[in-house]
């Protein structure tokens, strides 16, 4: 199936990336560097791996290092509590993977003793394990020949063989290749050092084919195709939902909050009360107040994009007198209450409507 690609083609390929990797491999927190005798600790491959599911290595590295500090094995974070695990997660979104992490941290300690399983099939039965990040624990942790294919690895894929068919239909054949190239050996090493040669050489704009250590292998690069690849499937535009958010506070600081259900958007942080989220505006969005007071609406909106929705969201605030809460609402302390601890959407209305409080 290989056309162009031998075995031996595709060894040498190996061995020219890996030859790179030993010498620009990015220093990562959750890394060991090529050529160390240090073996990779299977936590910090899990946790990282799981971090950077949809989320960008600079965005990863400071919640991985707080994550690790506070809970340094997979013992310590089993035992941890839920909100805590959810407020340490908060901001990097897509928060069912912070659920999962502990169902998964806990499956480890109760059913494998701690120990991670070191196949990419046993890794998948954990929760939040899928297909990629099974090959790529495997691969990373316990240097299993795997083949781990993520969106950087599917561009260089497509270039380095000039793969003209749009993704997503193109992942069978740009797995394909990536497994004809996958070595028996440093296959761990190898996996990274795609995604090195992707996240800082093959980039989506602007390759910089001049320091490539696949320049010579590369279709693409000879037969200059690489800036329109991948090719993608245009994505339908995202729709626009509205809704309202309520923010009060008690006289002695605490603020009405609520958890939002484990399941769905957002599930199980910690959030402000408000309307459901709707596609029509037409006349404006409804939702009763949690809590009898004076609400007050602030004047700007919240905005906000999920994966397959824009948010926009009206804030009203108000001080509140009554003690009483209803439904899933609760008072959270003024020592309690931590910004940094929401969902992104929900720090962009309190960023707002802090103001209203300080007169
Ligand atoms: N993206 C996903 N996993 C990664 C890793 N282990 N190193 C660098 N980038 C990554």
């Amino acid at each position: 199936m290989c056309d162009r690609y031998s075995i031996t083609t595709a060894a040498n390929a190996a061995k020219t990336l890996l030859d790179w990797y030993d010498a620009h491999a990015r220093a990562l927190p959750w890394r060991i560097p090529p050529q160390s005798n240090t073996v990779p600790d299977p936590y910090h491959i899990w946790l990282s791996e799981v971090m950077l599911q949809q989320t960008t290595v600079a965005a990863v590295k400071g919640y991985f290092l707080r994550f690790i500090a506070r809970w340094p094995t997979v013992h310590t974070l089993a035992a941890a509590d839920d909100g805590d695990v959810m407020a340490e997660w908060a901001g990097l979104g897509y928060y069912a993977r912070a659920r999962n992490l502990l169902k998964c941290a806990r499956a480890v300690v109760s059913d494998h003793g701690g120990v991670f399983p070191n196949t990419s099939a046993a890794l998948q039965s954990l929760p939040g394990i899928g297909p990629y990040t099974g090959a790529a624990i495997a691969s990373i942790a316990f240097d299993r020949s795997e083949v781990v294919v993520d969106g950087n690895i599917e561009r260089v894929m497509a270039r380095l063989f000039d793969i003209h068919t749009p993704l997503p239909g193109a992942k069978p054949e740009l797995t394909a290749r990536a497994a004809a190239l996958t070595p028996q050996t440093r296959s761990g090493d190898y996996a990274q050092a795609v995604m090195d040669l992707g996240a800082t050489i093959c980039t989506p704009k602007k390759p910089a084919c001049g320091l490539c250590p696949w320049r010579d292998l590369c279709l693409a690069h000879r037969r200059g195709t690489m800036a329109e690849l991948p090719k993608k499937t245009p994505k339908k535009p995202k729709p626009t939902r509205f809704g309202i958010v309520y923010i009060g506070q008690r006289n002695d600081g605490a603020w009405l909050m609520e958890r939002r259900p484990n399941k769905g958007l957002l599930g199980g942080m910690l959030g402000w009360p408000g309307s459901d989220w709707k596609s029509d505006w037409d006349n404006g969005p409804q939702g009763a107040p949690p809590i009898d007071a004076k609400w007050q609406e602030i004047t700007g909106e919240v905005r906000h994009t999920f994966t397959h929705f824009h948010l926009r969201l009206i804030v009203k605030t108000s001080r509140i007198t009554v003690q009483q809460t209803l439904n899933s609402t609760h008072f959270v302390t003024r020592e309690d209450f931590h910004p940094s601890n929401l969902p992104t959407v929900m720090r962009k209305a309190f960023d707002l409507a802090r103001p209203s409080f300080e007169t």
